[in-house]
């Protein structure tokens, strides 16, 4: 972060520490394209034994990863079922159309929480002659503009019961599913089995420069293979990313609680209802946006202007508790709060 900047924008901006440029580069590397990569094996190797999977891959974001974890379990001309402002149909470009030709519908969600009823009553059922079968639902965790918001496990298990008898494969978008972890409690192997493929994220909390691990069956993830090669995301000697996203998970991932923590002072000092801050994500609505945006970063305080009227804070492992306080201070002036 340049100097003297506080930058909540968003948890993407962290930038490697020392400890985990040490570790990219004391990194064993080989041609990945081989699977000849020791480092990217054994983090995909240990991100399927997390997730309680059979086998990951790597690849270079969580849009590829997600991207072929849907191709994965849907085929062209079929739907993938998911919420409205979920990433996969909000920020990826429209790929699952413009890359595989899956289409996707969507259901109107209150801020991204899953309501398994909701998407289930809207699934189609495939060898109708009329009608684009639902292969799957796509699931967000956290959910990005639910702000932070960890699904319920129970709405997640209840999806899960009833997509095991229905023939509709659930993945799992789980960029932050370290955030939903830490603050949940729940484990991460418990979240991975409610999907039949799950991407995850180093890029965001946890604070590698990139990389992300596409997680499912041993058959599934060969396939995917292919389709990142055939995607150009066929990589060579990146056990030097790898090894950040390893060393992340040794260094970084309890130290969410710490992100969680400063949202959570960010909504006091801002007066923000503290129990709509799950995780490391803050809204502050009705302002100015774009006013008390351009003014905070005068005071050298970056925030993200979501709508007009909206601005999002997030947490992450380059802001400290002086970054965070200083952040209070100009924003709760700025807001006369
Ligand atoms: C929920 C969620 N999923 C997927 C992604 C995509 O990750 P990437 O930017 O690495 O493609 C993001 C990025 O912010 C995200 O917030």
């Amino acid at each position: 972060m340049a100097e003297g900047l506080v930058d909540l924008r968003s948890d993407t901006v962290t930038r490697p520490t020392p400890g985990m440029r040490r570790a990219m580069a004391e990194a064993e590397v080989g041609d990945d394209v081989y699977a000849e990569d020791p480092t990217v094996r054994a983090l995909e190797e240990r991100t399927a034994e997390l997730f309680g999977h059979e086998a990951a891959l790597f690849v270079p974001s969580g849009t590829m990863g997600n991207q072929i974890g849907m191709r994965l379990v849907c085929e062209p001309g079929q739907e993938v079922l998911c919420d409205a402002d979920a990433h996969v149909v909000t920020y990826e470009m429209g790929a699952a159309a413009a890359v595989f030709g899956i289409s996707t519908r969507t259901v109107v969600s209150d801020r991204g929480l899953l309501d398994a009823d909701q998407l289930i009553a809207q699934v189609r059922p495939k060898g109708d002659w009329h009608l684009t079968s639902t292969a799957a639902v796509a699931v967000e965790n956290t959910h990005n503009r639910g702000f932070g918001r960890v699904q319920p496990l129970g709405e997640l298990q209840r999806l899960w019961d009833w997509s095991r008898g229905a023939g509709v494969a659930v993945h799992l978008d789980g960029a932050r599913i370290w955030n939903a972890h830490v603050a949940s409690g729940v484990p991460l192997e418990t979240y991975g089995k409610l999907a039949d493929t799950v991407s995850v994220c180093f890029s965001k909390g946890l604070g590698t420069p990139v990389g992300s691990v596409l997680v499912g069956s041993a058959e599934r993830i060969a396939t995917g293979r292919l389709w990142r090669k055939r995607l150009g995301g066929g990589m060579r000697q990146v056990g030097v990313l790898a090894a950040a996203c390893l060393y992340a998970l040794d260094h970084n991932l309890a130290r969410l609680a710490e992100d969680h923590e400063h949202a959570q002072l960010l909504a006091k000092r801002l007066g923000v209802d503290p129990s709509s801050v799950e995780t490391n994500m803050v809204v502050l609505d009705g302002v100015e946006a774009p006013l008390v945006a351009e003014a905070a970063k005068a005071k050298g305080v970056l925030v993200s202007q979501v709508s007009p009227s909206r601005i999002r804070l997030v947490t992450h492992l380059d802001v400290d508790r002086a970054g965070i306080d200083r952040a209070a201070d100009v924003l709760a002036e700025l807001l006369d709060r």
